[in-house]
């Protein structure tokens, strides 16, 4: 079955759920709405590694304005018998933010803990204005306050992989958002 994948290659399997075409006309859409939002200013984009990385290569290709960009690292680790997560922001933003527009960008926002940690974090440099992109959005899986202007798409609580996105370190370089399949 061609929409089955995976086992050949060691991988478990999963099934196409976004094809490439569907991600890059959107992506272009994204780009363009950027584009005319913020006409007439500069951009700082902001991404979150290492799943920001495939989306933000091509996002910032349709974004017709003077950009910068810098990365910054995020992990999320669960402990204790609350099951409490602790999100820790790795990597300096050597581009000083104070009075500059801040596009974070993310390639998912599932509790919406890792978004709202930086979006704090940047407040405190004292931007111009700072908002989240992502690619795709879980908003039932939401546990934080977040704010996301862009988002691309919005999915359910499903586990995804691929177009930058993980399942322990591997299918990031899957062109395509496939969904893993259970069992
Ligand atoms: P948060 O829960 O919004 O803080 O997201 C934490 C991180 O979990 C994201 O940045 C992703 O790296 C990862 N993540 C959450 N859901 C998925 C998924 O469906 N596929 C791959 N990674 C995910
Ligand atoms: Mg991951």
């Amino acid at each position: 079955m061609k929409s089955v994948q995976g086992n050949k290659a060691g991988l478990k399997p999963f099934e196409l759920m976004l094809d490439q075409k569907k991600i890059s006309q959107r992506v272009m859409q994204l780009g363009e709405r950027i584009s005319s939002d913020y006409t007439g200013e500069s951009l700082v984009l902001v991404g979150v590694l290492k799943g920001c990385i495939v989306f933000m290569a091509d996002l910032m290709r349709h974004i017709k304005l003077p950009v910068e960009i810098e990365f910054i690292s995020a992990a999320s680790y669960r402990h204790g018998i609350r099951r409490e997560d602790d999100v820790v922001i790795g990597g300096g933003v050597a581009i000083p933010l104070k009075r500059r527009h801040v596009l974070v960008v993310e390639g998912i926002v599932d509790t919406g803990r890792t978004a709202s940690v930086i979006v704090e974090k940047i407040r405190k440099m004292e931007p111009a204005s700072v908002e989240v992109v992502t690619l795709l959005d879980k908003p039932a899986s939401h546990r934080a306050k977040i704010d996301i202007k862009y988002k691309g798409f919005t999915i359910g609580n499903e586990f995804v992989i691929g177009f930058g996105l993980d399942n322990a370190q591997l299918y990031r370089n899957l062109p395509f958002i496939g969904k893993m399949i259970e069992g």
